[in-house]
Protein backbone atom coordinates (compact mmCIF):
# COMPACT_ATOMS: atom_id res chain seq x y z
CA UNK A 1 0.00 0.00 0.00
CA UNK A 2 1.51 3.17 -0.73
CA UNK A 3 0.26 6.94 -0.98
CA UNK A 4 -0.86 8.14 -4.08
CA UNK A 5 -1.66 12.08 -3.76
CA UNK A 6 -1.45 14.52 -1.44
CA UNK A 7 -3.79 17.34 -1.43
CA UNK A 8 -5.23 20.24 0.25
CA UNK A 9 -9.06 22.15 0.18
CA UNK A 10 -8.87 25.49 0.95
CA UNK A 11 -11.97 26.63 2.59
CA UNK A 12 -13.48 29.98 3.21
CA UNK A 13 -16.39 32.12 4.58
CA UNK A 14 -16.12 35.91 4.88
CA UNK A 15 -18.15 36.86 7.46
CA UNK A 16 -21.13 39.30 7.79
CA UNK A 17 -20.12 40.85 11.58
CA UNK A 18 -16.12 40.81 11.83
CA UNK A 19 -15.12 40.41 15.16
CA UNK A 20 -11.90 40.24 17.19
CA UNK A 21 -9.72 38.41 20.07
CA UNK A 22 -6.72 40.52 21.76
CA UNK A 23 -4.86 39.44 18.78
CA UNK A 24 -6.27 39.18 15.92
CA UNK A 25 -9.13 40.44 13.76
CA UNK A 26 -10.82 37.93 11.69
CA UNK A 27 -13.21 39.33 8.58
CA UNK A 28 -13.34 35.61 6.88
CA UNK A 29 -13.09 32.10 8.42
CA UNK A 30 -10.17 30.36 6.33
CA UNK A 31 -9.32 27.15 7.21
CA UNK A 32 -7.00 23.94 4.97
CA UNK A 33 -7.91 20.19 4.68
CA UNK A 34 -5.49 17.95 3.78
CA UNK A 35 -6.22 14.52 2.05
CA UNK A 36 -4.37 12.12 1.59
CA UNK A 37 -5.10 9.76 -0.96
CA UNK A 38 -3.73 5.75 -1.25
CA UNK A 39 -3.36 3.33 -4.44
CA UNK A 40 -6.13 1.28 -2.59
CA UNK A 41 -8.21 3.83 -3.06
CA UNK A 42 -8.34 4.78 1.05
CA UNK A 43 -8.23 7.94 1.90
CA UNK A 44 -7.56 9.77 4.83
CA UNK A 45 -8.65 13.41 6.10
CA UNK A 46 -6.43 16.25 8.18
CA UNK A 47 -6.22 19.91 8.90
CA UNK A 48 -3.81 22.41 9.44
CA UNK A 49 -4.08 24.73 12.55
CA UNK A 50 -3.45 28.27 11.41
CA UNK A 51 -2.89 30.33 8.09
CA UNK A 52 -4.69 28.32 5.07
CA UNK A 53 -2.36 29.32 2.19
CA UNK A 54 0.83 29.38 3.72
CA UNK A 55 -0.38 25.76 5.64
CA UNK A 56 -1.06 24.34 2.20
CA UNK A 57 1.97 25.72 0.33
CA UNK A 58 3.88 23.40 2.76
CA UNK A 59 1.70 20.73 2.62
CA UNK A 60 2.29 20.41 -0.84
CA UNK A 61 6.74 21.00 -0.67
CA UNK A 62 5.81 18.02 1.69
CA UNK A 63 3.89 15.98 -0.76
CA UNK A 64 7.50 15.12 -2.41
CA UNK A 65 8.94 13.25 0.53
CA UNK A 66 5.33 11.15 0.81
CA UNK A 67 4.16 10.05 -2.58
CA UNK A 68 5.17 6.02 -2.80
CA UNK A 69 5.44 5.58 0.91
CA UNK A 70 3.61 3.23 2.65
CA UNK A 71 1.06 5.38 4.91
CA UNK A 72 0.86 3.61 7.80
CA UNK A 73 4.89 3.88 9.00
CA UNK A 74 3.30 6.59 11.21
CA UNK A 75 6.09 7.65 13.02
CA UNK A 76 9.07 7.17 10.14
CA UNK A 77 7.10 9.26 7.59
CA UNK A 78 7.07 11.93 10.71
CA UNK A 79 10.89 12.48 11.13
CA UNK A 80 11.07 12.12 7.46
CA UNK A 81 8.82 15.64 6.96
CA UNK A 82 10.59 17.32 10.26
CA UNK A 83 13.90 16.29 9.00
CA UNK A 84 13.37 17.22 5.20
CA UNK A 85 12.84 21.19 7.08
CA UNK A 86 14.22 20.80 10.36
CA UNK A 87 17.35 23.14 9.63
CA UNK A 88 14.77 26.11 8.98
CA UNK A 89 11.69 24.48 10.25
CA UNK A 90 11.47 23.30 13.71
CA UNK A 91 8.18 24.96 14.78
CA UNK A 92 5.32 27.07 13.12
CA UNK A 93 4.07 26.00 9.37
CA UNK A 94 6.62 23.27 9.11
CA UNK A 95 5.06 21.83 12.03
CA UNK A 96 1.57 23.03 11.46
CA UNK A 97 1.50 21.56 7.85
CA UNK A 98 3.09 18.20 9.20
CA UNK A 99 0.09 17.94 11.94
CA UNK A 100 -2.52 18.03 8.99
CA UNK A 101 -0.44 15.50 7.53
CA UNK A 102 0.19 13.53 10.55
CA UNK A 103 -3.74 13.30 10.84
CA UNK A 104 -4.56 12.22 7.71
CA UNK A 105 -2.23 9.39 7.90
CA UNK A 106 -3.60 8.07 11.18
CA UNK A 107 -6.94 8.70 9.79
CA UNK A 108 -5.67 6.24 6.85
CA UNK A 109 -4.17 3.63 9.36
CA UNK A 110 -7.64 3.48 11.12
CA UNK A 111 -9.63 2.81 7.92
CA UNK A 112 -7.10 0.10 6.81
CA UNK A 113 -7.60 -1.74 9.94
CA UNK A 114 -10.45 -0.94 10.67
CA UNK A 115 -10.49 0.75 14.07
CA UNK A 116 -11.07 4.15 15.36
CA UNK A 117 -8.15 6.34 15.95
CA UNK A 118 -8.32 6.01 19.77
CA UNK A 119 -7.85 2.08 19.86
CA UNK A 120 -4.65 2.84 17.85
CA UNK A 121 -3.42 4.89 20.24
CA UNK A 122 -3.93 2.58 22.93
CA UNK A 123 -8.01 2.41 23.84
CA UNK A 124 -11.00 4.35 24.13
CA UNK A 125 -11.13 5.65 28.16
CA UNK A 126 -14.78 6.97 26.90
CA UNK A 127 -17.16 7.26 24.92
CA UNK A 128 -18.19 11.03 25.41
CA UNK A 129 -16.91 14.65 26.59
CA UNK A 130 -17.99 17.74 27.69
CA UNK A 131 -17.76 20.72 25.90
CA UNK A 132 -16.72 24.03 26.59
CA UNK A 133 -18.52 26.92 24.46
CA UNK A 134 -15.87 29.36 22.92
CA UNK A 135 -17.14 32.72 22.19
CA UNK A 136 -17.72 36.22 23.39
CA UNK A 137 -14.96 37.66 21.16
CA UNK A 138 -15.64 41.28 20.41
CA UNK A 139 -17.87 42.36 17.77
CA UNK A 140 -17.98 45.43 15.72
CA UNK A 141 -20.61 48.18 17.26
CA UNK A 142 -22.09 46.56 20.21
CA UNK A 143 -21.16 46.87 23.91
CA UNK A 144 -19.13 44.09 24.71
CA UNK A 145 -20.54 43.88 28.25
CA UNK A 146 -24.10 43.08 27.43
CA UNK A 147 -23.17 41.48 24.42
CA UNK A 148 -20.87 38.88 26.17
CA UNK A 149 -23.50 38.41 28.83
CA UNK A 150 -26.09 37.58 26.85
CA UNK A 151 -24.05 35.19 24.25
CA UNK A 152 -23.00 33.26 27.64
CA UNK A 153 -26.17 33.20 28.95
CA UNK A 154 -27.69 31.60 26.06
CA UNK A 155 -24.94 28.49 26.02
CA UNK A 156 -26.00 28.53 29.22
CA UNK A 157 -29.54 27.66 27.94
CA UNK A 158 -28.56 25.53 25.25
CA UNK A 159 -27.16 23.07 28.08
CA UNK A 160 -23.42 24.08 28.45
CA UNK A 161 -21.30 23.62 31.98
CA UNK A 162 -18.73 25.41 30.79
CA UNK A 163 -17.93 28.29 28.64
CA UNK A 164 -14.68 30.77 27.92
CA UNK A 165 -14.92 33.89 27.23
CA UNK A 166 -11.95 36.84 25.29
CA UNK A 167 -10.36 39.63 27.57
CA UNK A 168 -6.71 40.85 26.81
CA UNK A 169 -8.39 43.79 25.36
CA UNK A 170 -8.60 46.65 28.81
CA UNK A 171 -8.28 45.37 32.35
CA UNK A 172 -11.25 47.78 33.20
CA UNK A 173 -13.69 46.63 30.64
CA UNK A 174 -12.25 43.17 30.71
CA UNK A 175 -13.08 42.90 34.48
CA UNK A 176 -16.94 44.16 33.69
CA UNK A 177 -17.19 41.64 30.79
CA UNK A 178 -15.84 38.69 33.03
CA UNK A 179 -18.18 39.66 36.41
CA UNK A 180 -21.26 40.38 33.75
CA UNK A 181 -20.93 36.96 32.69
CA UNK A 182 -20.58 35.91 36.07
CA UNK A 183 -23.75 37.35 36.54
CA UNK A 184 -25.18 36.07 33.56
CA UNK A 185 -24.48 32.26 33.58
CA UNK A 186 -25.09 32.20 37.53
CA UNK A 187 -22.25 30.08 40.52
CA UNK A 188 -22.60 26.45 38.83
CA UNK A 189 -21.42 27.26 34.98
CA UNK A 190 -17.60 26.92 34.59
CA UNK A 191 -16.09 29.96 33.53
CA UNK A 192 -12.24 30.37 31.60
CA UNK A 193 -10.85 33.64 30.22
CA UNK A 194 -8.51 34.06 27.14
CA UNK A 195 -5.97 36.92 26.79
CA UNK A 196 -5.21 35.79 23.60
CA UNK A 197 -1.54 37.22 25.17
CA UNK A 198 -2.80 40.65 25.22
CA UNK A 199 -1.53 41.28 28.22
CA UNK A 200 1.65 42.62 29.84
CA UNK A 201 2.71 40.87 32.93
CA UNK A 202 1.56 43.61 35.62
CA UNK A 203 -1.43 43.59 33.52
CA UNK A 204 -2.09 39.87 33.44
CA UNK A 205 -1.13 39.80 37.35
CA UNK A 206 -3.84 42.92 38.30
CA UNK A 207 -6.52 40.76 36.20
CA UNK A 208 -6.04 37.62 37.49
CA UNK A 209 -6.17 39.12 41.04
CA UNK A 210 -9.30 41.23 40.26
CA UNK A 211 -11.30 38.27 39.01
CA UNK A 212 -10.41 34.88 41.11
CA UNK A 213 -13.28 36.25 43.03
CA UNK A 214 -15.40 35.19 39.98
CA UNK A 215 -14.55 31.54 39.79
CA UNK A 216 -12.51 31.26 36.97
CA UNK A 217 -11.41 27.89 36.03
CA UNK A 218 -8.33 28.58 33.88
CA UNK A 219 -6.63 31.96 32.62
CA UNK A 220 -5.12 31.20 28.98
CA UNK A 221 -2.51 32.98 27.00
CA UNK A 222 -2.12 35.78 29.68
CA UNK A 223 0.83 37.21 27.85
CA UNK A 224 2.99 36.59 25.18
CA UNK A 225 4.08 32.80 24.38
CA UNK A 226 7.98 33.31 23.61
CA UNK A 227 8.58 34.88 27.47
CA UNK A 228 8.20 31.47 29.91
CA UNK A 229 9.69 33.68 32.89
CA UNK A 230 7.08 35.93 32.24
CA UNK A 231 4.46 33.12 32.43
CA UNK A 232 5.64 31.92 35.19
CA UNK A 233 5.43 35.50 36.85
CA UNK A 234 2.13 35.08 36.29
CA UNK A 235 1.59 32.45 37.98
CA UNK A 236 3.19 33.40 41.22
CA UNK A 237 1.53 36.68 41.26
CA UNK A 238 -2.08 35.93 40.64
CA UNK A 239 -4.51 32.45 42.12
CA UNK A 240 -6.18 31.38 38.79
CA UNK A 241 -4.75 28.37 37.15
CA UNK A 242 -2.89 29.30 34.18
CA UNK A 243 -3.24 27.92 30.53
CA UNK A 244 -0.95 28.18 27.72
CA UNK A 245 0.41 26.07 24.44
CA UNK A 246 -1.91 26.91 21.40
CA UNK A 247 1.39 27.93 19.95
CA UNK A 248 3.98 25.75 20.90
CA UNK A 249 5.08 23.22 18.73
CA UNK A 250 6.45 19.97 18.49
CA UNK A 251 7.77 18.07 21.71
CA UNK A 252 10.49 20.60 21.83
CA UNK A 253 8.54 23.67 21.95
CA UNK A 254 6.57 22.02 24.72
CA UNK A 255 9.06 20.62 26.67
CA UNK A 256 10.75 24.38 28.37
CA UNK A 257 6.80 25.34 29.37
CA UNK A 258 6.04 21.74 31.17
CA UNK A 259 9.92 21.51 32.40
CA UNK A 260 9.81 25.35 34.04
CA UNK A 261 6.50 24.54 35.15
CA UNK A 262 5.30 27.41 33.20
CA UNK A 263 2.07 26.26 32.97
CA UNK A 264 -0.93 24.63 35.04
CA UNK A 265 -2.67 23.46 32.05
CA UNK A 266 -1.09 22.66 28.45
CA UNK A 267 -3.45 23.30 25.09
CA UNK A 268 -1.37 21.43 22.54
CA UNK A 269 -3.33 21.77 19.29
CA UNK A 270 -3.60 17.97 17.34
CA UNK A 271 -3.47 20.31 14.03
CA UNK A 272 -0.79 22.57 15.30
CA UNK A 273 1.72 20.64 17.87
CA UNK A 274 2.76 17.56 15.59
CA UNK A 275 -0.70 15.36 15.27
CA UNK A 276 -1.14 12.22 16.83
CA UNK A 277 2.16 11.11 16.50
CA UNK A 278 3.87 14.01 18.14
CA UNK A 279 0.83 15.04 20.69
CA UNK A 280 0.58 11.82 22.28
CA UNK A 281 4.62 12.72 23.48
CA UNK A 282 3.90 15.84 24.39
CA UNK A 283 0.86 14.20 26.75
CA UNK A 284 3.52 12.03 27.95
CA UNK A 285 6.48 14.68 29.09
CA UNK A 286 3.17 16.82 30.60
CA UNK A 287 2.56 13.38 32.57
CA UNK A 288 5.74 13.83 33.85
CA UNK A 289 5.15 17.16 35.60
CA UNK A 290 1.82 16.80 36.33
CA UNK A 291 0.33 19.15 33.80
CA UNK A 292 -2.63 18.71 33.13
CA UNK A 293 -3.23 18.17 29.02
CA UNK A 294 -6.66 20.25 27.81
CA UNK A 295 -6.44 20.22 23.73
CA UNK A 296 -6.91 23.18 22.02
CA UNK A 297 -9.90 23.45 19.11
CA UNK A 298 -9.92 26.21 16.75
CA UNK A 299 -11.57 24.43 12.85
CA UNK A 300 -13.73 22.35 11.44
CA UNK A 301 -15.31 19.41 12.49
CA UNK A 302 -12.05 16.75 11.10
CA UNK A 303 -10.27 18.94 13.68
CA UNK A 304 -12.67 18.37 15.93
CA UNK A 305 -13.13 14.68 15.43
CA UNK A 306 -9.04 14.67 15.86
CA UNK A 307 -9.31 16.07 19.69
CA UNK A 308 -11.94 13.71 20.51
CA UNK A 309 -9.76 10.37 19.20
CA UNK A 310 -6.93 11.81 21.22
CA UNK A 311 -9.04 12.55 24.17
CA UNK A 312 -10.82 8.97 23.90
CA UNK A 313 -7.27 7.81 24.71
CA UNK A 314 -6.26 10.22 27.23
CA UNK A 315 -4.64 7.97 30.45
CA UNK A 316 -7.19 9.65 33.30
CA UNK A 317 -4.73 11.23 35.51
CA UNK A 318 -4.56 11.62 38.35
CA UNK A 319 -5.81 8.09 38.76
CA UNK A 320 -8.82 8.34 40.97
CA UNK A 321 -12.30 6.75 41.34
CA UNK A 322 -13.78 10.02 39.74
CA UNK A 323 -11.14 11.43 37.40
CA UNK A 324 -10.81 14.98 36.04
CA UNK A 325 -12.00 14.03 32.77
CA UNK A 326 -11.01 15.90 29.70
CA UNK A 327 -12.56 19.13 27.98
CA UNK A 328 -13.41 19.31 24.76
CA UNK A 329 -13.21 23.24 22.98
CA UNK A 330 -16.28 23.89 21.14
CA UNK A 331 -16.32 27.02 18.96
CA UNK A 332 -19.54 28.60 18.76
CA UNK A 333 -18.72 31.52 16.42
CA UNK A 334 -19.96 32.11 13.40
CA UNK A 335 -18.64 29.41 10.48
CA UNK A 336 -20.98 27.64 8.16
CA UNK A 337 -18.02 25.66 7.03
CA UNK A 338 -17.12 24.09 10.40
CA UNK A 339 -19.71 21.17 10.30
CA UNK A 340 -20.52 21.21 6.76
CA UNK A 341 -17.39 19.62 5.75
CA UNK A 342 -18.93 16.43 7.75
CA UNK A 343 -21.31 14.19 5.82
CA UNK A 344 -23.02 13.46 10.08
CA UNK A 345 -22.33 16.82 12.18
CA UNK A 346 -20.45 16.53 15.04
CA UNK A 347 -22.48 18.34 17.96
CA UNK A 348 -23.03 19.11 21.45
CA UNK A 349 -26.47 17.71 23.46
CA UNK A 350 -26.86 19.43 26.28
CA UNK A 351 -23.23 20.44 26.47
CA UNK A 352 -22.21 16.37 25.85
CA UNK A 353 -20.11 15.54 22.59
CA UNK A 354 -20.22 11.73 21.56
CA UNK A 355 -16.75 10.70 20.55
CA UNK A 356 -17.25 8.78 17.02
CA UNK A 357 -16.41 5.05 17.38
CA UNK A 358 -15.86 4.46 13.47
CA UNK A 359 -12.35 3.42 11.63
CA UNK A 360 -10.04 6.43 11.91
CA UNK A 361 -10.85 9.93 12.92
CA UNK A 362 -14.69 8.43 12.56
CA UNK A 363 -15.86 11.09 10.21
CA UNK A 364 -16.96 11.29 6.70
CA UNK A 365 -16.31 14.47 4.43
CA UNK A 366 -18.82 15.98 2.52
CA UNK A 367 -17.22 17.06 -0.76
CA UNK A 368 -19.98 18.98 -2.17
CA UNK A 369 -19.24 21.52 1.30
CA UNK A 370 -15.64 21.91 -0.36
CA UNK A 371 -16.29 22.85 -3.01
CA UNK A 372 -19.57 24.90 -1.79
CA UNK A 373 -17.15 27.03 0.45
CA UNK A 374 -13.91 26.69 -1.60
CA UNK A 375 -11.87 29.98 -1.33
CA UNK A 376 -11.84 32.19 -3.80
CA UNK A 377 -9.05 32.16 -6.21
CA UNK A 378 -7.46 29.18 -4.56
NI1 LIG B 1 -22.15 33.96 7.24
CA1 LIG C 1 -6.97 30.44 23.01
Amino acid sequence: MRIAAVRTHLLEHRLEVPFESASMRFDRRAHVLVEVECDDGTVGWGECLGPARPNAAVVQAYAGWLVGQNPLETERLWAVLYNALRDQGQRGLAVTALSGIDIALWDVKGKVLGQPVAVLLGGRWRDRVRAYATGSFKRDGVDRVEDNAGEMAERRAQGFHACKIKIGFDVAEDLRVIRAVREAIGPGMRLMIDANHGYSVTEAIRLGQAAAECGIDWFEEPVVPEQLSAYRAVRAGQPIPVAGGETWHSRWGMWPAIEQRAVDILQPDLCGAGGFSEVQKIATLASLHGVRVVPHVWGTGVQIAAALQFMAAMVPDPVRMNPVEPILEFDRTHNPFRQAVLTTPIEAQQGVVAIPDGPGLGIEVNRDALTEFRMRDA
